[in-house]
C-alpha cells in the first residue's frame, strides 16, 4: 500500500527494516525506515523480492539479501566526520574565485607544487579539522544528485556579490538548500568593490528567510572578498562552528557506501569516478557496485593525486576499476566478495536496460512530438 514505510514493509515481509532500507539503497533510493514510500517505490521493492505488490506472496528471494544484512550501519560505532560543503550562488558572484582561494591558501608545505587533480572535490584542514568541499555542483549537478536521492551536502555556502545583490540563481540556490534541508551560511562577496553594499544584500535576503543574528535571526553571514582573501578564514571558522553544532557522524567500521560526485571515461584508465565515502572505509581491492556499474577498486587517490589505500567517511576519492561509467548522484556500496558485487551490478544494469527499453517503446504524445 502506498504510504507504507520501510518498517511496515519489513513487518509485512517478515524482514528487518534495516534490510528493506538497504534494498532501497541498492535501488538508488536513500530513505530512513520512517519515511513513507510511494506506490512505484513499493512495487519496485516488491518486484525485487519477487513479489507482486498486491498478492504479497513470496516467490523468490534473491541471495543478495544476506549481503545487505552485513552492510548494516552499526550505530554504536559512530565517529565524527568532516562536513561536506557546497558553494552555490548566481553567475559571476565569485564561487570559483572562492574555491580557488580556499584551495590555494591552505596547501601545506609538503603539497606545494604538487599537481592538483580536477576531481570535483577536495579537502581542507584548519586547526586540525577537515572540511570537504564539493567543487562541481553547479545547480544542474546539484539537481541531478538530489533527483537520485543523493543529498550529500551538509552545509551550503551561498555566495552573493555585494555589488549585484540577490539574483534569480541566488533564490534558486536558497530553494535547493531548503529542499535538501542543509543550513545556509551566507558569504557576501566582493566587499572590496567600490559599489559594494552588504547591507542591501542582507535586507534582500531577509525577505527570503535568511536573517542574521544581529537582526534577530539565526543565519550566519560573513562579508568576504574572495579575490583578496578578506575574511575567508572567518568563513572557514563559521563552517567548522556550524558543523560542530550538527554533530556529523558516520561509522568507519563497515563496508564503504556513498555517492558518485562525477564520472568520466579516461582513454588510458577506463571509467574514472569521483566518489564521496559517506559510511564505512573504502580500500583498494574492494568489490563494489556503483549505480548500474560494478568492479573492484583498482586505484584510489585523493585530489592531489596521492594514492590512498583506505578512505574514511567524508573523503572524496577518485577510483578506477569499474566496468562502465556511472552517473553523478549514483550510490555505491562495497560488497564482501566480487562474485556477489558482479551479480548485483549485472542485475541492476539489466533493470536499467529494461527501464530504458520500456521508456523508448512507450509512445506518448510527448515523445512522439520530441521525435519529430
Ligand atoms: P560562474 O561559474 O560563471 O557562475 O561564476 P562564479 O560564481 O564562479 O564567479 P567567478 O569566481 O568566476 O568570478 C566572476 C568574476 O568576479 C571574476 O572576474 C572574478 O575575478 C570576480 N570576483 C570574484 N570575487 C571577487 C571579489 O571578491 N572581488 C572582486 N573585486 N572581484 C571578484
Ligand atoms: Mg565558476
Amino acid at each position: 500500500n502506498a504510504g507504507m514505510n520501510a518498517q511496515e514493509i519489513g513487518k509485512a515481509l517478515h524482514r528487518e527494516p534495516a534490510e528493506i532500507v538497504k534494498k532501497l539503497f541498492m535501488l538508488g533510493i536513500m530513505v530512513n525506515q520512517n519515511v513513507s514510500l510511494d506506490k512505484d517505490t513499493i512495487e519496485l521493492l516488491a518486484a525485487d523480492y519477487g513479489i507482486k505488490a498486491e498478492e504479497k506472496e513470496v516467490v523468490n528471494v534473491s541471495d543478495l539479501d544476506k549481503f545487505f544484512e552485513e552492510e548494516e550501519n552499526n550505530k554504536e560505532h559512530q565517529e565524527d566526520r568532516a562536513p561536506v560543503v557546497t558553494i552555490m550562488g548566481h553567475v559571476d558572484h565569485g564561487k570559483t574565485t572562492l574555491l580557488d582561494y580556499l584551495r590555494n591558501s591552505h596547501i601545506t608545505a609538503g603539497e606545494a607544487g604538487g599537481i592538483t587533480q580536477a576531481i570535483g572535490a577536495y579537502q581542507l584542514k584548519k586547526d586540525g579539522k577537515t572540511i570537504t568541499f564539493l567543487d562541481t555542483p553547479g545547480h544542474a549537478a546539484f539537481t541531478a544528485m538530489r533527483a537520485r536521492g543523493a543529498d550529500i551536502t551538509d552545509i551550503t555556502i551561498l555566495v552573493v556579490a555585494a555589488d549585484d545583490g540577490v539574483m534569480p540563481q541566488t533564490i534558486e540556490a536558497i530553494d535547493h538548500a531548503k529542499a535538501a534541508k542543509t543550513p545556509i551560511i551566507v558569504a557576501i562577496n566582493k566587499i572590496d568593490k567600490p559599489g559594494a553594499n552588504p547591507n542591501h544584500v542582507i535586507e534582500q535576503l531577509t525577505g527570503h528567510g535568511l536573517v542574521p543574528e544581529d537582526w534577530g535571526g539565526d543565519t550566519i553571514f560573513v562579508e568576504i572578498s574572495a579575490k583578496m582573501g578578506t575574511n575567508v578564514d572567518e568563513l572557514i571558522d563559521m563552517i567548522l562552528l556550524e558543523s560542530d553544532v550538527m554533530e556529523l557522524k558516520a561509522n568507519p567500521d563497515q563496508n564503504a557506501a556513498g555517492s558518485v560526485i562525477e564520472a568520466r571515461l579516461d582513454r588510458g584508465r577506463g571509467p574514472v569516478a569521483t566518489l564521496l565515502v559517506q559510511q564505512g572505509t573504502m580500500h583498494v581491492g574492494d568489490p563494489i557496485v556503483v549505480g548500474d556499474t560494478f568492479g573492484r577498486v583498482r586505484t584510489m587517490m585523493n585530489e592531489k593525486g596521492k594514492n590512498l589505500d583506505k578512505a574514511t567517511p567524508s573523503t572524496p576519492i577518485e577510483v578506477t576499476g569499474l566496468n562502465d561509467v556511472p552517473e553523478a548522484g549514483d550510490r555505491f556500496i562495497v560488497f564482501d566478495d566480487e562474485k556477489t558485487a558482479r551479480a548485483a551490478g549485472e542485475e541492476r544494469a539489466k533493470e536499467a536496460q529494461m527501464e530504458e527499453r520500456k521508456k523508448n517503446n512507450s509512445v506518448t504524445l510527448d515523445n512522439l512530438f520530441d521525435s519529430i
